[in-house]
């Protein structure tokens, strides 16, 4: 009996681990770029989806009908309707609505269809036909969108989760044909054949819109960039879309990945708390971890090195890379390898890391610079290394389908850390680092910045009205959408 307390707690420990573990697996990461669509964004969905769902709405078929009617005292006969099309189908009226937590909700209302066909009817030897106009009036047709997505390919996926729609009135205009009292009883029956035939095609079609029209579309959204010959950005979504009741969100993945040694970086997304903002249709938040896993997929893969040589000093500089002028600095230097020129090979000894703050972006990459004396067959005998910390600002600014940006030099600090020409003083060079930096590093780094990287868009949208503000932890981007499809 005195044991039991004690199991007791051991059992609750388990479970207690248990728990935590699970709670471990299904805490679901956050995403490293957040796609919103607003209210205003799903306005302008709305309209363009709309115009596409009503000319699919006008290639409807409409079924010959046909059937008997009885006349007292002159017995039976038939009639049919046949070659119906649809002369017009307006939608003037529809809204896309947030469903907090569940998704979408189109509503459509005051639709109307204008329908023209023929008629003919037959009693023994009458026969009588002609033409006829009907009007659908008061069409309302709501339906249910429900986003989720393909874990598999990182898409969006949707579907129309439930349909309904309502005909108010249906009003015919028969003419032709000499026998009117005759016609006149056709009225009920083409009216309820109308209702029926409608009643199950709008939600077929406004289906099979949704499932294919849009979901084929949203296919368009390019989850995966190639970006060069060493990285890729993924943008995969990696969650369900979430509605709240102002906006849409879609969480992305949001990250650069090496294309031959692809692997999960070594850190993680914030938390993202993005501004109730909703001039723009559209948002992207973009956190620190999409430009950080940029700087780990280039640094591992060698592509922050970088060779400086004299040629690339402008020529009027009084800086020169060359023995005798670092001899002016560091007299061994012009003594050991006199009349030749110097080479630095700069490399990133870290991945640098974008820290963002309200303030701005400050990026503080750990370079290493190797100092080389190139002898006359070119071989290159090495002079010291040093360790340059730097803080540089990044300017990001937005283009219509990319992200730019430009680094500016605030702060470099030296720190000698081998040297193969005796020891010096390393203020020495505090100058000429101060000036080659920013004249043959930053330079290069730029005109790659200034490429861009590609924003996740679907085909046929251009963005305008762009704004830019930096927050904690990331970008909020905002735009306007145009779709030219
Ligand atoms: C949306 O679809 C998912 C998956 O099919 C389902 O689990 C969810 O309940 C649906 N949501 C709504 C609001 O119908
Ligand atoms: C970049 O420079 C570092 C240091 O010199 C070196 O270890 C690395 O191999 C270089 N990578 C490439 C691709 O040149
Ligand atoms: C320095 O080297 C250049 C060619 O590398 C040569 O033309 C020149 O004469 C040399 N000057 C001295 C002072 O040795
Ligand atoms: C280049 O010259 C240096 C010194 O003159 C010598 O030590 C080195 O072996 C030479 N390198 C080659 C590749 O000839
Ligand atoms: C760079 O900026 C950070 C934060 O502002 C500061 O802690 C660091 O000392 C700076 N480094 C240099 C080299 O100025």
């Amino acid at each position: 009996m005195a044991r039991h307390p004690d199991n007791a707690l051991r059992w609750a420990t388990l479970l207690l681990l248990a728990t935590l573990g699970t709670a471990a697996l299904v805490t679901t990461t956050n995403p490293g770029v957040v796609a919103r669509i607003t209210q205003k964004g799903l306005d302008y969905a709305c309209q363009q989806g709309v115009a596409v769902l009503q000319k699919e709405l006008e290639k409807m078929k409409i079924p010959t009908f046909s059937g008997s009617f009885k006349v007292k005292h002159l017995g039976k006969g038939r009639y049919s309707f046949y070659s119906m099309v649809i002369r017009g189908f307006q939608l003037p009226s529809s809204q896309i609505k947030l469903v907090p937590n569940k998704g979408l909700d189109l509503s459509i209302r005051n639709a109307n269809i204008k329908i023209s066909g023929k008629w003919k009817a037959r009693k023994n030897f009458i026969k009588t036909r002609g033409n006829f106009d009907l009007s659908v009036e008061s069409i309302s047709i709501s339906a249910g969108l429900n986003m989720s997505f393909d874990p598999t390919s990182g898409h969006p996926t949707i579907i129309c989760s439930s349909c309904n729609n309502y005909i108010n009135s249906v009003r015919v205009h028969i003419s032709g044909g000499h026998l009117g009292w005759l016609i006149q009883l056709f009225h009920k029956k083409i009216e309820s054949s109308i209702r029926k035939t409608m009643n199950n095609k709008i939600c077929q079609v406004v289906t099979s819109s949704v499932s294919s029209r849009l979901q084929s579309y949203l296919k368009t959204l390019p989850v995966t960039y190639k970006i060069d010959r060493i990285a890729g950005i993924s943008y995969s979504l990696v969650a369900p879309p979430t509605a709240t009741a102002d906006n849409l969100d879609g969480h992305l993945k949001g990250e650069f990945f090496s294309l031959a040694h692809p692997r999960s970086p070594p850190f993680t997304p914030p938390a993202m708390a993005l501004p109730p903002d909703h001039d723009h249709m559209v948002y992207l938040g973009i956190s620190d971890y999409f430009f950080n896993t940029a700087g780990l997929v280039y640094q591992e893969a060698g592509a922050l090195n970088m060779t400086i040589t004299d040629d690339m000093i402008p020529k009027k500089s009084k800086f020169r890379l060359t023995t005798d002028f670092l001899g002016t600095l560091i007299p061994q230097v012009a003594q050991m390898f006199p009349n030749m020129t110097v080479q630095f090979n700069v490399w990133a000894s870290s991945p640098p890391h974008l820290t963002m703050r309200p303030a701005g972006l400050i990026f503080t990459p750990t370079l290493e610079t190797q100092a080389f004396a190139v002898l006359p067959n070119s071989s290159l005998a090495p002079l010291f290394v040093l360790g340059l910390s730097t803080n540089l600002s990044m300017e990001v600014s937005a283009r219509p389908d990319r992200l730019v940006g430009q680094l500016s030099l605030d702060k470099l600090l030296l720190e000698l850390k081998h040297s193969d020409v005796g020891s010096f003083s390393v203020e020495v060079l505090q100058a000429i680092m101060n000036y080659v930096v920013p004249t043959a590093v930053l330079p290069k780094v730029n005109e790659r910045l200034q490429e861009g990287f590609p924003l996740p868009m679907p085909e046929n949208v251009q963005l305008f009205n762009l704004v830019l503000q930096t927050h904690q932890d990331f970008l909020l981007f905002g735009a306007d959408v145009h779709y030219s499809g």
